[in-house]
């Protein structure tokens, strides 16, 4: 892993100042360890007794690169305690992070009972100044009512203690704390590379002590700092996902145009991304985005602006656009197989993204489970998602078979779904999986391969956006001018190398 600015190497940060991470999922937990590498002495806390001792064996309860060495050497450094006392965790600690879940009803409202019981633990352990800071990606406004929250409860703590003090001294009071929001951006299989090397920090604070207290945490990460008020924080987090998942949309749409008329979405999102205005990243065209923030993010964004009467339709096109990928891609599949019927399907990929085992809401389950429908058997093979994708899809003698490998899967299958973009599959030994399938038909959900070296390797290939035959290979020539010469002095050769883009 990179070395890290500003990481005080195991020393503690503080004496005082102690910061308790509440909830240690895949937000918590990284976040939690990296606090604890910047120095500072961090309790981990999560109500679930298994969660924490699985911790304190030195391992990860879910995947995530780089995380279990952080967790072994800061439990070594003293400066992580886990434990499952949150009421403790909270009374010992000045920053509380909450990074609990926060699970979508049906009608796609955030359903945040667990930040209010966390809203409700403090005010029972506000034993003196705190800073409850929201990491969990939260609805706007959810700051002010942790806030009311806190109040209200610790009120009525405060005036029982009053009833029952001896001395009475304090009792009455509610100590000072202060709410605020600093959401995260950091992305599954790269989170502890996103937290010491992040974009920016976004901190909603409406006090100088919140602030100041939470720019002591991160100036070592050395990147810009938006400071603004917490509802605007809040909606920052919001904002963001909705604009990447809007990007994936879009890029999708127009892959479904190239294929009518004969384009390559690839060297289209080439084309435009080179604009700084539009940029390179989440334009990969493929079977759309999964996970536990964007489609839930997505529709809990549309439901507030919705309540608030503003027109989401925008955002809830993105979604259907989403959505639709599975039956397009299924139309693909049918088109490539005739009869779906009996046929054996080796699939490539089954978390919703590489480097994590995560599966929720991951396209690739969403594919498998129709290609079930439609009576084909599969062999499914991913390099981390199959123990939780086992415990939703279990394996079934002739019709779900977890392999040990992808050309395990491979063998003997009428066609090989790519559905996860993990760095393994872009560089399969091609000779090998043809030689191993029954019929050599390869459908692309991701693009990870370029159909001219297919077709070379003898594969019926198809993949998303680009389904047309190989004519003229495109390519971006770069051509950069000699160092130290003016404008001026540059030929008219030398300028038009330089506008050359051939495609
Ligand atoms: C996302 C955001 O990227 C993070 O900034 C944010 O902190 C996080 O949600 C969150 O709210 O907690 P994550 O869901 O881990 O992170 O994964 P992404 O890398 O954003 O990918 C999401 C999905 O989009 C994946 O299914 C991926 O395959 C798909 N995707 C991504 C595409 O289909 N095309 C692309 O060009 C990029």
């Amino acid at each position: 892993m990179a070395s890290r600015a500003g990481s005080l190497n195991g020393k503690k940060n503080s004496e005082k100042t102690k910061i308790a991470v509440l909830g240690m999922g895949h937000v918590g937990l990284p976040t939690a360890l990296g606090m604890a590498d910047l120095g500072w002495e961090v309790i981990g806390a999560d109500s679930n007794p298994q969660t924490i001792a699985t911790l304190k064996q030195v391992k990860s309860w879910f995947y995530e690169p780089d995380l279990e060495p952080l967790l072994e050497k800061h439990l070594k450094s003293g400066l992580f305690q886990p434990t499952a006392n949150v009421d403790q965790a909270i009374a010992d600690s000045t920053i509380l992070f909450v990074c609990v879940g926060t699970p979508q009803g049906d009608d796609g409202k955030a359903d945040l009972t667990q930040i209010e019981n966390i809203a409700r633990m403090v005010a029972r352990n506000l034993n003196g100044y705190k800073l409850i800071v929201e990491k969990s990606t939260v609805p706007a406004i959810t700051a002010q009512w942790v806030k009311k929250t806190i109040t209200r409860y610790a009120q009525i703590e405060a005036r029982n203690a009053a009833k029952t003090a001896k001395n009475g001294k304090h009792a009455g009071e509610v100590p000072h704390f202060d709410v605020a929001s600093n959401p995260e951006f950091l992305q599954e299989g790269r989170a502890v590379e996103n937290f010491f090397h992040p974009d920016r920090i976004v901190m909603g604070v409406d006090s100088d002590r919140a602030r100041e207290l939470l720019e002591a945490i991160y100036r070592p990460l050395n990147c810009p700092i938006v400071v603004t008020n917490p509802t605007t924080s809040e909606l920052i987090k919001h904002t963001a996902n909705a604009f990447l998942s809007t990007k994936i949309s879009f890029i999708n749409m127009v892959s479904d145009i190239c294929e009518a008329v004969g384009a390559d979405v690839t060297n289209v999102a080439q084309g435009i991304g080179l604009d700084p205005r539009i940029g390179t990243g989440f334009l990969s065209a493929g079977i759309g985005f999964g996970g536990y923030c964007f489609p839930k993010d997505l529709r809990a964004f549309a439901y507030l602006g919705e309540e608030h009467g503003v027109d989401c339709s925008m955002l809830r096109e993105v979604e259907r656009i989403n959505t639709r990928r599975i039956d397009l891609f299924m139309k693909k599949v049918r088109r490539a197989l005739w009869v779906v019927q009996g046929k054996t399907i080796a699939v490539l990929g089954l978390a919703f993204k590489p480097r994590t085992d995560d599966i929720r809401e991951a396209p690739a389950l969403r594919i498998v489970e129709a290609l079930l429908r439609e009576g084909a058997s599969v062999r499914l093979y991913d390099p981390e998602g199959m123990p939780n994708a086992k415990r939703m899809l279990p394996e079934e003698t002739g019709r779900v078979a977890y392999c040990a490998s992808a050309y395990e899967a491979a063998e003997g299958t009428n066609a090989v779904l790519l559905l996860t973009e993990w760095a393994d599959f872009r560089n399969l030994d091609l000779e090998r999986v043809h030689d191993l399938m029954d019929v050599p038909l390869m459908i692309d959900g991701r693009n990870l391969y370029d159909p001219a070296q297919m077709q070379r390797a003898g594969f019926e290939y198809h993949s998303m956006g680009r389904d047309t035959p190989v004519q003229f290979p495109a390519s971006i020539v770069k051509h950069h001018p000699p160092a130290k010469r003016s404008a001026a002095q540059k030929t008219s050769k030398t300028r038009k190398r330089e506008r050359a883009v051939v495609g």
